[in-house]
């Protein structure tokens, strides 16, 4: 059985580096037989700023781009965050796609692919682990975390990772793929 893994792109402005980073790291997942892979691109997404009146919780949206967003990460078995860091945090958009929902993410794993400076965008991961863990997923602690990014990506824009990063990103998604197993059965048992 395969399960349905997407893949979120979290930065959306301008020249970003974030589809070159998910680029790379979704050849890797589809080495992986266990997982259906689909991207999703929040800036092809484009979401405005939170501007639902219920609380998700309800699930009464009143936006047809909220019912599609919800119907993109309700399928999902799993998630994968392809993020950089702003400022030691994470990019607003991605914060802003996590709150539109609140039932859609629960108790489904998360793994993360960073990016950025001398951090590798870990601290950008260790904010967002608290609105994740808030909405009920299970953020792993194996993660893809690249330091000196731009180091990897060669004059043709195509990102060129080194031995422990492919390592890193395989232990991460054979967890992800434990994880995705256990809640999905949790989820179905509560039914
Ligand atoms: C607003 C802004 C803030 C940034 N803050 C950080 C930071 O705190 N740590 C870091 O490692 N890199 C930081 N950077 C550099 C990013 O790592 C780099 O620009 C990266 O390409 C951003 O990802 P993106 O191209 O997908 O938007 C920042 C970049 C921007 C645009």
């Amino acid at each position: 059985m395969k399960y349905k893994l997407k893949v979120i792109i979290g930065s959306t402005r301008p020249s970003r580096k974030g589809p070159i980073v998910a680029d790379w790291f979704l050849k890797i997942v589809k080495q992986h037989a266990d997982f259906e892979v689909e991207l999703l691109d929040l800036k092809e997404i484009d979401l405005p700023l939170m501007d639902e009146p219920n609380h998700p919780r309800l699930r009464q949206y009143t936006k047809e781009h909220t019912r599609k967003w919800s119907k993109a990460i309700d399928e999902a078995d799993a998630y994968v965050f392809v993020t950089p860091e702003y400022n030691y945090g994470p990019p607003a958009t991605l914060k802003n796609a996590m709150d539109y929902l609140f039932e859609e993410w629960q108790e489904k794993p998360v793994g993360f692919v960073s990016y950025g400076g001398v951090s590798g965008g870990t601290r950008a991961i260790q904010e967002l682990k608290l609105t994740i863990t808030t909405l009920g997923m299970m953020p792993l602690p194996q993660a893809v975390n690249i330091p000196f990014f731009t180091q990897f990506i060669n004059e043709d824009e195509v990102f060129e990772a080194n031995e422990p990063l492919e390592k890193s990103a395989h232990v991460m998604l054979e967890k992800l793929q434990s994880w995705t197993k256990a809640l999905k059965r949790m989820r179905e048992d509560s039914k």
